[in-house]
């Protein structure tokens, strides 16, 4: 069978061979996917000739409810700056003591379990899943609310397709979603409150504010964006920790560690493997002429093991001189807005961990990921824990 760089595993030597002889492929179905570093982050910046759609050719949807990733600029800068003062770094620090109650809170529950438990339904998913809906200002009570409503999101057809059996669009598609999320949007309307919600439907940026819609849509995509793509970072987190003794132990001892562990683990297990573009007009990358109208996949998975740019890419090391240069939040106008956010709760996860477990121990050592095409994560970490 052909070698398809979006499915492969990434330590598969086949992405070392795109990246040598053909760094520009053609896969399976149809895109043109990057294989190299230079190749990603150029494409990246080059938001005039490349527009990020997960969805399916022929598929338009509506500007209001265009993702933030799918905008073209200058809409996309306006309604990016007004996200960038609701999400803003000030914010964000008053997050980490709900997330480090938060993370004490769940181990408690799982150190008094017995036999073993599934780190990730029991650890790993609360945490961005609460701390996003705290974020954003969703009463507590309906956080599991949201957690349902974010992965029957991402699981469905409405991001490829915009539509699902249920109907055309997010309101279509996901009508108690959308019939929440307005309510929320209503509430502060009628009694403004200094919290996320507020911020977005208020600020004003060229002039302009956010229509409901617009704010609806974007409220969604940053909740099923912040809690979709953080959860596979801690799970592969504590899949690299629970693997391997020898990192367990070194993290255990140098806390101050765990940052870099971070990166190294964001670089080689990225949460999202690859970024889907429209191709907006004809062009060449590589010596490849990729036709206007042509998807194209920008290969995180393999550009962030490019010896070009990482030496001894695919080997997880503590020691890199610049590691937060990997490609896992994207790059260019539409680079992550929340990667502050999920190193936080990364950092505050893996510390709360290693400070109440002593020993773990997988029950299956097969890494079984998720099945959403694109994203890397564990679907299940069943575990034998001892507490210190
Ligand atoms: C480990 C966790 C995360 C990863 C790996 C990740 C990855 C990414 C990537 C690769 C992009 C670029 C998409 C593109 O160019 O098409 C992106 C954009 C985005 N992310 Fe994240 N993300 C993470 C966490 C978060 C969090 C916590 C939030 C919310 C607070 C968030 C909100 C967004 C938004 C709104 C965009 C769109 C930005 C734009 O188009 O201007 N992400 N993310």
């Amino acid at each position: 069978m052909m070698f398809d760089p979006l499915s492969a595993a990434f330590d598969d030597p086949g992405f070392a061979d795109l990246r040598q002889q053909c760094p520009v492929s053609k896969t399976e179905m149809g895109a043109w996917y990057f294989a190299r570093y230079d190749d990603t982050v150029d494409g990246a910046k080059s938001v005039d000739r490349f527009i990020a759609s997960f969805r399916e050719p022929g598929v338009v949807v509506a500007p209001e409810e265009q993702l933030i990733n799918e905008i073209p600029e200058p809409r996309h800068g306006q309604i990016r700056r007004i996200i960038n003062s609701a999400i803003a770094a000030h914010r964000i620090g008053r997050v980490e003591p709900f997330c480090l109650e938060l993370c004490h809170s769940l181990l408690d529950g799982i150190l008094h379990a017995e036999g073993p438990v599934d780190l990730v339904s029991d650890y790993v998913m609360p945490v961005p899943n609460n701390v996003i809906a705290h974020l954003l200002g969703a009463p507590p009570e309906d956080f599991w609310q949201w957690a349902n409503w974010s992965d029957e999101v991402v699981q469905g057809t409405y991001p490829t397709k915009n539509r699902n059996e249920r109907g055309e669009g997010l309101a279509g598609a996901h009508p108690e979603f959308v019939a929440y999320v307005d309510g929320l949007i209503a509430d502060r309307r009628r009694e403004p409150t200094d919290d996320f919600i507020t911020r977005l439907i208020n600020t004003e940026v060229d002039g302009r504010k956010l229509t409901e819609i617009e704010a609806r849509t974007q409220l969604v995509f940053l909740f099923v964006s912040g809690n979709e793509t953080t959860r596979h970072l801690i799970g592969n987190l504590l899949w690299r920790v629970s693997t391997d003794p020898e990192l367990f132990a070194t993290l255990q001892n140098d806390r101050s560690l765990i940052p870099l562990a971070v990166e190294e683990c964001l670089r080689l297990d990225p949460p999202v493997k690859f970024l889907m573009r429209n191709c907006m007009i004809n062009t060449t990358v590589a010596d490849v002429e990729i036709p206007a109208g042509a998807k194209v996949a920008f290969g995180i998975g393999s550009g962030n093991r490019d010896d070009n740019k990482f030496d001894d890419g695919n080997s997880f090391r503590l020691d890199r001189s610049d590691p937060r240069s990997h490609l896992s939040f994207g790059g260019g106008p539409h680079v992550c807005p929340g990667a502050m956010l999920a190193r936080l709760e990364a950092r505050v996860a893996l510390d709360v961990f290693l400070d109440r477990v002593k020993e773990v121990a997988l029950v299956d050592g097969e890494f079984r990921g998720v099945e959403v095409f694109w994203a890397h994560g564990p679907a299940t970490l069943l575990a034998n824990i001892a507490g210190n």
